[in-house]
């Protein structure tokens, strides 16, 4: 028999994560048990303003009406498959937490191995010691050109962007790491706001070909811009536009190029890019093709006029 007292006893930290996971998992908002059960303790850690670490060990604690009325408002929104970071406003890329919401991608951890090969490029481009000029095409929340500002000092970087509000979220983000002075937001399509020569150019374009689209999960399908994933029937229509009018916007004596792919994807580019850069009489080029952590091509270099190491 229940007593008052034990009717009225709030739930647990613990119970509350606990059914929470649940209801996370029979929505399928998660693959697993572990998924579910950090999506739960993410939420409840955003309204009890704790780290994860702290909502574990609260275990037993009661929660009150405050915190389960805040935590049942965002656990409603993520059973409906909105994405987590567009909940938390925020993303982890590179080390900084970017700010996201509806308009721009989420930054993927993917694109961190293109940051790290193009920030290297800048490191060792021969105007280092003046100013490399650095372009990201197709910008988002600003995670590529955002990150190359705050690590590599020595640069100016335009971020492109079709999307006014994609846009909107890098000046956001350029402010909030405190680099817009380095930095120039320009609206439009692909290379073509672009006026001066670029030293090392970025592009994580969209790349999901359109029948693929269809079958992407509801956090990206519904909640994400389709013009941040979906790349045309092929996948590479945007890179393959991108590449033909590349020679037109590199400095011609030394630069490099980075494009994040899809699997499968890197061969045609490579192709593509090396095929335009010779034509226009750019060259020897130096082709590398970057891994991601689970070993596919994603991130094809093309680089030409580096000095040779010695
Ligand atoms: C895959 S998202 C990448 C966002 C960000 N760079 C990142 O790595 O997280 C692709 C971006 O390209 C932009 N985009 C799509 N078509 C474009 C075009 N024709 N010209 C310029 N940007 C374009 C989209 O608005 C979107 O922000």
């Amino acid at each position: 028999m229940t007593s008052p007292s034990d009717a009225e006893a709030p739930l647990s930290v613990r119970d509350l994560v606990q059914s929470a996971t649940s209801r996370l998992l029979g929505a399928h908002c998660a693959d697993d048990l572990d998924e579910a059960r950090l999506q739960a303790e993410v939420l409840y850690a955003e309204v009890a303003h704790l780290d994860r670490a702290q909502v574990i060990a609260a275990g037993t604690r009661p929660t009150s009406d405050d915190a389960r009325e805040a935590f049942d408002a965002l656990l409603a929104r993520r059973l409906k498959h909105e994405p987590l970071a567009y909940i938390l406003g925020r993303r982890e890329f590179f080390g900084m937490t970017f700010d996201v919401g509806p308009g721009c991608l989420i930054p993927r951890p993917e694109t961190e191995a293109l940051v790290e090969a193009a920030i290297a490029a800048v490191e060792e481009h021969p105007r280092y010691r003046r100013v490399v000029r650095v372009a990201d095409i197709g910008t988002g929340s600003g995670a590529i050109a955002v990150s190359i500002a705050k690590h590599a000092p020595s640069t100016k970087v335009f971020a492109v962007d079709v999307s006014t509000e994609a846009l909107q979220w890098a000046g956001r983000n350029m402010r909030k790491f405190g680099v817009e002075e380095r930095m120039v937001l320009l609206a439009g399509d692909l290379a073509e706001p672009l006026t001066e020569p670029i030293d090392v150019l970025c592009a994580n374009l969209p790349y999901v070909p359109t029948e693929d689209f269809l079958d992407l999960p509801p956090e990206i399908r519904a909640s994400e811009p389709q013009v941040a994933v979906e790349g045309g029937p092929t996948g590479i229509e945007l890179i393959a536009r991108l590449a033909s009018t590349l020679a037109q916007h590199l400095a011609p004596d030394c630069a490099a190029a980075f494009f994040e792919l899809g699997a499968g994807q890197a061969g045609f580019v490579e192709d593509l890019v090396t095929t335009a850069l010779n034509e226009a009489g750019r060259g020897p080029l130096d082709v590398r093709v970057h891994r991601d952590l689970r070993g596919i091509r994603r991130v094809v270099e093309v680089r030409y006029g580096y000095p040779t190491k010695s």
